[in-house]
């Protein structure tokens, strides 16, 4: 699908996984595109292959966003731009091991990326895109957030902030034109899980039906935009999980309460 008019869309942690695979989606759908990570010369691959390819425009953006300072200035980058049409947030990583054990500067440092950094980007982007009745915030979230399990404190917390953030600014934006959405893909062919902090974990070992390729989740999303769903889970065994601990933690609330 072309757009007659495309505008730009930012896209943090598009280096790689599901942020590359927005930016892919999105080149071939003809919008302009803003790509945010730290790894310049993955971000310069993608970009010079996808304006090639598409004819669009790519403005590369280095940041780290566990620093007060890139952040500060994607932050003035976003309120400077006439004509952004989205911004997702998708930049994060995981983490294993108890909260007490794992390094308190990776844990603050997942708490910028996945917690302040959205909050602030989004506050850049918002008030032009009220003010011209358009546009859409994507916040990658994860169903980790629905369930708590040792070794995964931060990370299901910071992700479980996204999901609240993006369902009160969807009440907040009714009638705006602005559309939020918590995306919460189940496991993913990514880098996700090839990181130092994984090297021990056994996702390899999950079985097959339970991944996803980084471009279905990203369609399930665009699709989901299109509804104005605020809380997406793609795939269908994810969302029959999802059903089940949403009903689990019910009933165990009505146990405990009634
Ligand atoms: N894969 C899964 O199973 C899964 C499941 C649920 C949710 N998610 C979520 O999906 C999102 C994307 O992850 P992915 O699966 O696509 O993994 P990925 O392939 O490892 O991609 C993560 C992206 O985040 C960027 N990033 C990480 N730390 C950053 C920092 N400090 N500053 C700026 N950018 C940073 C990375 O870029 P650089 O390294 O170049 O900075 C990379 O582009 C994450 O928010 C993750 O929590 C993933």
């Amino acid at each position: 699908m072309e757009v007659d008019n495309p505008g730009v869309v930012l896209i943090t942690g598009a280096s790689s996984g599901i942020g590359e695979a927005f930016a892919r989606k999105l080149a071939s759908m003809g919008y302009n595109l803003a790509l945010v990570a730290r790894r310049k010369e993955r971000l310069d691959a993608i970009a010079g292959e996808l304006e090639s390819r598409h004819s669009i425009k790519v403005e590369i953006l280095q940041a780290d966003l566990s620093h007060e300072e890139d952040i500060s200035r994607i932050e003035r980058r976003i309120a400077d731009m006439d004509a952004l049409t989205m911004l997702v947030n998708n930049a994060g990583f995981g983490t294993t091991g108890h909260c007490s054990d794992v390094e308190i500067a990776k844990s603050t440092a997942m708490i910028a990326v996945h917690v302040t950094a959205p909050t602030r980007l989004s506050h850049a982007a918002l008030p032009k895109m009220v003010a011209r009745k358009q546009g859409a915030i994507i916040n990658v979230a994860s169903p980790s957030a629905f369930v708590l399990f040792p070794g995964n404190t931060i990370y299901s917390a910071t992700k479980h902030y996204l999901i609240t953030f993006s369902e009160g600014l969807g009440l907040e934006l009714e009638g705006t034109g602005v559309r939020v959405q918590a995306l919460c893909p189940g496991f993913t062919r990514s880098g996700f899980h090839h990181t130092e902090a994984f090297t021990k974990s056994k996702s390899d070992s999950m079985p097959g039906f339970l991944w996803m390729s980084a471009e279905e989740v990203v369609k399930c999303s665009l699709e989901a935009l299109k509804r104005k769903q605020v809380v997406v889970v793609p795939g269908f065994i994810n969302r029959l999980m999802y059903i089940r601990m949403r009903r689990f933690t019910a009933y165990l609330a009505r146990k405990m309460f009634q």
